[in-house]
């Protein structure tokens, strides 16, 4: 085994379902107002999966994406991650779906969940693989239908979330330009009741979501600003050695107190939580994605990735794009 090895991320792609749901939409729901939304969150709209398509339908596009971007055969893949907290069906995975669907028969696959968090958890294990030498490339996809655990009678909750995939290869890092440089994970079950996702029926869904708001708010700016402190100490760099932010998207007021209370500058966070709301473990690609097609991040850039979920999860990245 080679520990100087270092992997690296390419082909970012997004894959948002056609169907919009505004925030004058949801007031024709549940009590709410577009002026409560977007003061209170910042989000403008959420992209909504129809009855019959499924987390995998959403990875599957995303990822079709990214190998069209990097000129990839499905072929070429031999590691599938998908992170989803919001799978079909409990059993097979999602990402044997996606194996299937686009034709990746040299791969094995499977799927993780650590929430919000889980792009960067599966990060992690892709950029293990990449150094230990078991996969040469890897398919990371994060991916959720969140509409399907909504309680879409719960005003606290739905106006927060949306559908999408998001998707990248990590392969073998060839140059010192491109590459993932640190990663950090952090959880605490002890807070596991913070979000829970339950496994029963209600309201049509497969299960339904409950969330203690405020705690999550505060847990949100505490753990992602540990997160980001101990990545960059530990790796001898401060705040002005990056050049964006990537914070998880649930609320564009986290992060505005993420950077006030840590003197992170808010002009290098990324923040595209207006167009999809929160997608749990698909906002970190989303966000880069934005971040790349507004013509902000470049090729070369170290961007700093932090994402905080239920369990609580929560964790970080730096990575030379
Ligand atoms: O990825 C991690 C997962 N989740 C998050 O990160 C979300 C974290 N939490 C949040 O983003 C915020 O706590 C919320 C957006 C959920 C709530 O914002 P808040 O500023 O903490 O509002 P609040 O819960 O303190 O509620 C303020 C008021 C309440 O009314 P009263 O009791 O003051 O009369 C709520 O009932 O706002 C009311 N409210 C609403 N009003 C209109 C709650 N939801 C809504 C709504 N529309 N959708």
């Amino acid at each position: 085994m080679n520990n100087k090895l270092s992997s690296k991320i390419s082909g970012i792609a997004t894959y948002l379902p056609e169907k919009i749901l505004t925030n004058d939409d949801l007031s024709k729901m549940v009590d709410t107002n577009n002026e409560w939304i977007v003061s209170r969150t910042g989000i403008e709209k959420r992209h909504i999966a129809d009855d019959n398509e499924y987390t995998y339908d959403l990875a599957v596009k995303s990822a079709v994406k990214t190998l069209q971007q990097e000129n990839l055969k499905a072929t070429d893949i031999d590691c599938i991650i998908v992170s989803t907290t919001t799978p079909a069906d409990k059993c097979p995975s999602t990402a044997v779906k996606v194996q299937s669907k686009i034709g990746a028969k040299n791969a094995f696959a499977f799927d993780i969940q650590a929430a919000c968090s889980g792009f960067i958890y599966g990060l992690s294990i892709a950029d293990s693989f990449i150094k230990s030498g078991q996969a040469k490339r890897v398919l990371l996809i994060g991916a959720e239908t969140m509409s399907k655990v909504t309680d879409w009678t719960d005003r606290s909750t739905c106006v927060l979330f949306g559908d999408g995939a998001g998707s990248c290869i990590l392969s073998k890092a060839t140059d010192e330009c491109h590459k993932v440089i640190a990663i950090k994970l952090y959880s605490d079950g002890d807070r596991y009741d913070q979000i829970v996702i339950h496994n029963s029926e209600k309201n049509n869904c497969r299960g339904h979501m409950t969330m203690n708001g405020s705690e999550v708010f505060k847990s949100a700016i505490r753990c992602m600003g540990e997160a980001v402190n101990d990545i960059l100490n530990e790796n001898d760099m401060t705040i002005d050695d990056v050049d964006w932010i990537i914070p998880h998207q649930a609320n564009a007021r986290i992060i505005k107190s993420l950077c006030e209370q840590n003197d992170y500058p808010i002009e290098k966070s990324i923040i595209s939580l207006q167009n999809h709301a929160n997608t749990s473990s698909a906002t970190i690609p989303m966000a880069i994605d934005y971040g790349i097609k507004s013509g902000r991040i470049k090729s070369g850039n170290i961007l700093l990735l932090t994402a905080m979920g239920a369990g609580l999860t929560w964790g970080s990245a730096i990575v030379k794009l």
